[in-house]
């Protein structure tokens, strides 16, 4: 029987995952590594841990769903987005590689701007704006701070393009995570050679770029080795890990949403024409659907903001949650539940690591505002899951502004467990939400790319009608709902009122 796999090259770990050609999930086995951060604001990995936990993880799933080598048909790629790994000519890395998450390339954006002619001329070159996180200021930081490094520099790949690489020996990417790099003409889905030309970049610094569930290439007879596959299995496109993850939860067609709140939160809108934010608020990305578009906003600390309510004032729920072996966000949420909706006057800004969607902001900072004596830690807990919760719907917004249709929006992720979250994502957002039986985000999504690239399904829209369904529905509640639209324009101003404030902490603190 056939066997597709998903690889997700995440942040934190690798994650596999084994599905049959009818959707049924076999195994899945995640190998972590850690992230470095030589300065403040700078996060980088080695790929090589990378290339490890991708041999480790197969390995292990092959085992676990007892498949064998022959079985394996084809697989999927996903990962971190806008991380760049720098080769020389003998095809060796020549320094960590900067993630997502990096923050050093302040001037090399506002380099960009400045040679695009300006950030309209920009948007309408590559439909996004420049952002410290994104892969072209990384390669002009690498040019303006480690010169060597960039005149030996001959490719420069994402980093599940670099397992590829390791798995197949070939040089490509596909465009949904291309589109990160802000070097994709988003539009006609193909590197933009003008763009490449104003910053004076070589065009074989890239590679080729193939559509989502486009074969890229085929396992190697070494790789084959290590990982416990038949040479020739063929690699499909994949995706970035959010279009990854938007196809594992069938966001394939127009009016479909997701709100996936992890440590950070996304907003996911599929789009059949690009459709770019002026302002440049949102992300518009090509799609893992051949042909279609995506539009993406992203909070950078939602599940983030309870996380760390968690780790820094919950010592109480943490020992009665081990006391009664369940997980301390059972306690945490529970609190809140006893606060009314819109906290009686009490608010909370999650900006702790800075913020993308809407206000591109790295020194957009954490804040309780409105406290009173009458507040508890019912409302302080409840505040920062609202504040979350705002966050979202700022992206939810700009969509609705852009014409896009939400005509269901699914959730997933830390959010889309409890049950209280899921209310008061239909509360705030003031639409109904639904959960579906996919769980395993963007492995499972780049499993059915494989699939559907490889001649089991017509294409990834089928693949995903065929093996994704809705589970549960929540209507919002039109009292809560009133509570949050009346809440909810204040929360915006309580940032635009303290913006320059937290630029200042930053210097009080850099400097
Ligand atoms: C997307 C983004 C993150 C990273 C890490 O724009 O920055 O989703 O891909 O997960």
């Amino acid at each position: 029987m056939a066997v597709y796999l998903g690889i997700d090259v995440g942040t934190s770990g690798t994650k596999t995952l084994a599905i049959r050609h009818n959707g049924k999930i076999l195994a899945s086995a995640t190998e972590e590594y850690p992230l470095s951060s030589p300065k403040p604001g700078w996060s980088e990995q080695d790929p090589e841990h990378w290339w490890q936990a991708t041999i480790k993880s197969v390995r292990r799933v092959l085992k676990k769903a007892k498949v064998k080598p022959g079985e394996v048909k084809g697989i999927g790629l996903s990962g971190q987005m806008h991380g760049s790994v720098f080769l020389d000519k003998s095809h060796q890395v020549i320094r960590p590689a900067l993630l997502w998450n990096d923050q050093r390339t302040a001037k090399e954006c506002d380099e960009i701007e400045d040679k695009a002619g300006g950030r309209r001329s920009l948007i309408r070159m590559v439909s996004n704006p420049a952002l410290t996180g994104f892969t072209a200021p990384k390669i002009l930081w690498l040019r303006n701070n480690e010169r060597r490094n960039f005149d030996r520099t001959v490719k420069v790949l994402l980093p599940k393009d670099y397992v590829r690489f390791r798995l197949t020996g070939e040089f490509a990417t596909e465009v949904s995570d291309a589109s990160g790099t802000l070097l994709l003409d988003v539009k006609k889905r193909r590197w933009c050679k003008p763009l490449l030309g104003k910053l004076d970049l070589d065009g074989s610094l890239l590679p080729k770029v193939y559509e989502s569930e486009e074969v890229s290439g085929q396992v190697t007879a070494d790789s084959a080795e290590l990982l416990g596959v038949k040479p020739g299995v063929a690699v499909v496109g994949g995706g970035g890990d959010q279009a990854a993850g938007a196809v594992g939860n069938g966001i394939v067609k127009r009016g479909v949403i997701s709100a996936t709140m992890g440590t950070s939160g996304v907003v996911f809108a599929h789009s059949d024409e690009v459709q770019t934010d002026p302002e440049g608020r949102v992300h518009t990305f090509c799609h893992a659907v051949r042909g279609k578009w995506h539009v993406m906003g992203v909070v950078l600390s939602a599940g983030g903001s309870l996380q760390w309510y968690r780790n820094q004032l919950a010592e109480r729920e943490i020992a009665a949650a081990k006391r009664k072996k369940i997980d301390p966000y059972e306690l945490i949420t529970a609190q809140a539940a006893e606060a009314p909706a819109g906290c009686e006057g009490l608010y909370f800004l999650p900006y702790l690591t800075g913020e993308r969607t809407p206000h591109a902001d790295p020194n957009a900072k954490g804040a309780w505002v409105g406290l009173s004596l009458r507040h508890g830690r019912s409302h302080m807990i409840r505040s920062v899951i609202e504040g979350a919760t705002f966050a979202m719907r700022d992206s939810l917004e700009i969509i609705k502004g852009m014409n896009i249709p939400v005509r269901e929006i699914r959730l997933s992720g830390g959010g889309a467990r409890s049950e209280f979250w899921r209310q008061m994502q239909a509360d705030i957002y003031g639409n109904k939400v639904v959960t579906i039986n996919a769980e395993e985000g963007p492995a499972y999504g780049v499993a059915l790319l494989a699939a559907a690239g490889t001649g089991e399904y017509k294409d990834v829209v089928e693949a995903c009608t065929k093996t994704i369904s809705v589970v549960t529905s929540t209507n919002a509640n039109a009292k809560a709902k009133r509570a949050y639209n009346a809440a909810y324009p204040l929360y915006g101003q309580l940032y635009r009122s303290l913006k320059d404030d937290f630029a200042t902490i930053t210097d009080l603190v850099t400097s």
